[in-house]
């Protein structure tokens, strides 16, 4: 088959970069290995999306600062001008979504109502209660269902990328047990970020790496990848008493609580019911999300379990769907939300420039899985549907004008499928392995030693999936491959950088007393 632009990803990211391209007359293929292409990692955003209020200069202060003043100014320049005009062109005008309103008649008249999260110096986030991602996806999707340039395929997963001399030409995917090459002027990856590296993770369970890792294969350059942000407040079976009591199959799934609930006034507190975060950081709960998840992990440590304090608002007032999500998992909120970090984001991926152009030619990355250099070390809240928009709707009017009518099929070799499948519980089991190592040791304090043991065990994992992919082709054992990849990348990364932002890089106990 063939296709001017090809978009692997159908989050916002892939969604934007598919608007633009069929804006500009290219012939769009989106391809998502989802059978549900809303399950995305945009599908489950909470907090909302930030947008440049009367002043860009404190938007963009704010973006560094949480980064750790790393992050490329320029990059943040290039989000922080464009916000407001592409959430007004494509959410707003396009496709029409629901965000909150101020006043109480919620009409049109009202203005939008504009939350607050950590580390915004002022209220600049739209959203729609604690789900916007879904309320901008599910609409994306469908106009562009409805779109004459675009098509949509399900169920399909990307396993490589087709290269010619080091340029890009497609890639190969896998539907129905049937392999295909796609061959496309120019490719575009979308496909989010690394969570199920992780045992705990805010992201579906297809955040494998896909993109990246099948970028780094191809050679493109990938950067940054020691800067996985967690989230400080994911509600966490594990400390809770109702839950402990529950048989292991019918134990509670962890999820998010959106920083926009610490935004409207709720407060930390240790196992003695002490707040904590006033000792630690001037903004207290609001401070960059690197050191509430840090402050959060030790007082969790120490005292056994922290609790998120929904009394100072009227929490089933303001966040109706997270009141649904914690009835449906027995918690009570007024007996404070158990919470811990939680892998949530990677500020690292593909380096891209302002463009969303690879180091490999006809390539694109966009969104979660691709580096820009707006997060720096630390994601500022808020930032990462906007980011994806912004970047997905420059890639794509560039792979539209580099891609329409530069099709060309080449010689490709079909995986070698000699074999018969694996067992469905083997890849789940290596999943399982891979991440307990990254949670114990690749999590929000990283050790020399620690790093040490996480890159043996992940290099003899990546060992097994590669001896079996050889001669066999299934989407989890080529996901299997791709999260290797990306948490060798990310323990590779984490042992060789000094600690910044998200990335904290401490002694190990041994290392500390080995003179006394
Ligand atoms: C949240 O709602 O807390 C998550 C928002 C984000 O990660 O930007």
């Amino acid at each position: 088959m063939k296709t001017d632009v090809l978009v692997v990803g159908s989050g916002i990211a892939g969604c934007a970069a598919a608007l633009t391209a069929a804006r500009e007359g290219a012939d769009v293929l989106v391809v998502t290995k989802a059978s549900e292409p809303e399950d995305a990692n945009t599908d489950w955003a909470q907090g909302g999306i930030a947008v440049t209020q009367s002043d860009p200069k404190s938007f963009a202060a704010d973006v560094c600062r949480a980064s750790d003043d790393t992050a490329d100014p320029d990059a943040v320049d290039v989000l922080v001008s464009e916000a407001a005009d592409v959430v007004n062109d494509v959410l707003v005008d396009t496709l029409d979504v629901d965000f909150d309103r101020a006043g109480t008649s919620s009409s049109e008249d009202d203005d939008f109502a504009l939350a607050r999260e950590a580390g915004h110096s002022e209220r600049r986030i739209l959203h729609v209660d604690a789900s916007t991602g879904e309320h901008i996806l599910r609409p994306f999707l469908a106009y562009l269902s409805d779109h004459e340039g675009v098509t949509i395929r399900d169920d399909t997963a990307a396993l490589s990328l087709l290269t010619e001399e080091g340029v890009v030409r497609g890639a190969v995917t896998l539907r129905d047990g049937e392999v295909e090459p796609v061959f496309a002027g120019t490719t575009i990856l979308a496909t989010g970020g690394i969570g199920a590296c992780y045992e705990t993770s805010t992201n579906p369970p297809g955040a494998t790496g896909d993109g990246i890792a099948m970028a780094a294969l191809a050679g493109a350059t990938v950067s940054d990848m020691q800067y996985v942000q967690f989230h400080p407040t994911a509600y966490d079976p594990r400390s809770d008493p109702n839950a402990a009591a529950a048989e292991a199959d019918d134990a509670p799934e962890p999820f998010l609580v959106s920083e926009a609930v610490r935004g409207e006034g709720a407060v930390l507190r240790n196992a003695d019911g002490e707040r904590f975060m006033p000792d630690v950081h001037e903004d207290a709960e609001l401070a960059p999300r690197d050191v509430v998840a840090r402050t959060v992990a030790s007082e969790r440590d120490a005292t056994g379990r922290v609790v998120l304090d929904v009394s100072p608002l009227d929490f089933r007032d303001e966040f109706p769907d997270l009141a649904d999500l914690c009835d449906d998992r027995g918690v009570d909120p007024d007996d404070g939300i158990p919470v811990a970090p939680s892998e949530h984001f990677l500020c690292g991926g593909v380096a891209v420039d302002d463009r969303g152009r690879t180091t490999l030619d006809r390539l694109f990355a966009v969104g979660e899985c691709a580096r820009t250099g707006v997060h720096g070390a630390n994601r500022l809240a808020s930032t990462s549907l906007l980011e994806g928009l912004v970047w997905g709707t420059r890639a794509g009017e560039a792979a539209a004008e580099q891609g329409r009518g530069a099709a060309r099929e080449i010689e490709y070799v079909a995986p070698d499928d000699r074999d018969p499948a694996l067992p469905k519980e083997f890849t789940e089991k290596k999943f399982d392995r891979l991440g307990e190592t990254m949670d114990q040791y690749v999590s929000v304090e990283r050790t020399p030693d620690g790093l040490r043991s996480a890159r043996a065990r992940i290099r003899r994992l990546k060992g097994e999936a590669d001896a079996y992919a050889r001669t066999r082709v299934s989407r989890s054992l080529f996901e299997l491959r791709n999260a290797c990849i990306c948490s060798l990348l990310v323990a590779r990364a984490a042992s060789e950088a000094p600690s910044a932002g998200c990335h904290r890089l401490t002694e190990s106990e041994e290392a500390i007393h080995a003179d006394d």
